[in-house]
């Protein structure tokens, strides 16, 4: 059973992993799905340096929610180095926004989405972003390097940890009508 399910999972993904969307009134589902699609994520920080102290800095972040297969953990997991200009933002604030998008995957495109049209599911989170203890951070290790496996090169000097978008706050645009809240629980008590 279990070997003649494998090939269609495996066509689902090469189809660019739109064929398994959730329906949209499942919108948890529909959360989940997202973050697994997705290989990287807008941050948004307060920034902490002069000219914009104050203000939101929207940055680009690899992340992985676990290894490609049928679903993951649902908590992004980063790579981060405090030599990086956001992550100097979290230090001082580590509240956050991060943004997905189906607009990242080939599905919007092939169903002629616009990225802002709502049918391109997107989903916004707000939380911090916190370091993860040494036990989570063996499951971030496999989440991230199995799916940027050039993470594994980069400058050992730069002293990079793992982190993770600690969700307090999720909206789900992915239908007409607007948007959409999810609780955390929900979120992550949802079976994808
Ligand atoms: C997040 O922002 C709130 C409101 O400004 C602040 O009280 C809190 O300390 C911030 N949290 C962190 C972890 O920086
Ligand atoms: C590490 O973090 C995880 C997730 O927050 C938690 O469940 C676990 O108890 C922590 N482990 C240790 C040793 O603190
Ligand atoms: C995640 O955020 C919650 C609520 O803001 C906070 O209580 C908790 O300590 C945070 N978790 C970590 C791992 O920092």
């Amino acid at each position: 059973m279990r070997l003649q399910l494998l090939p269609w999972a495996l066509l689902a993904l090469l189809a660019g992993g739109g064929a398994g969307i959730p329906p949209h009134d499942d919108a948890a589902r529909v959360a989940r799905y997202v973050v697994h699609q997705c290989d990287w994520g807008a941050l948004a920080t307060l920034s902490a340096r002069e000219p914009l102290r104050g203000r939101p800095f929207a940055n680009v972040f690899s992340l992985s929610d676990g290894p490609p297969g049928p679903r993951g953990s649902g908590v992004p997991y980063l790579y981060l180095t405090a030599l990086e200009v956001s992550v100097q933002d979290l230090q001082v604030d580590a509240n956050a926004s991060l943004t997905v998008s189906l607009a990242q995957t080939p599905y919007c495109k092939k169903k002629g989405y616009d990225p802002q049209n709502p049918l391109c599911a997107h989903i916004i989170f707000s939380g911090t972003v916190d370091k993860v203890n040494d036990t989570e951070a063996v499951f971030a290790k496999l989440a991230l390097f199995s799916r940027h496996p050039e993470m594994a090169s980069w400058p050992q000097d730069h002293n990079w940890f793992f982190a993770k978008f600690n969700i307090t706050n999720i909206w789900v645009l992915d239908y007409f009508g607007g948007l959409k809240t999810v609780t955390p629980q929900e979120y992550y008590n949802v079976t994808p």
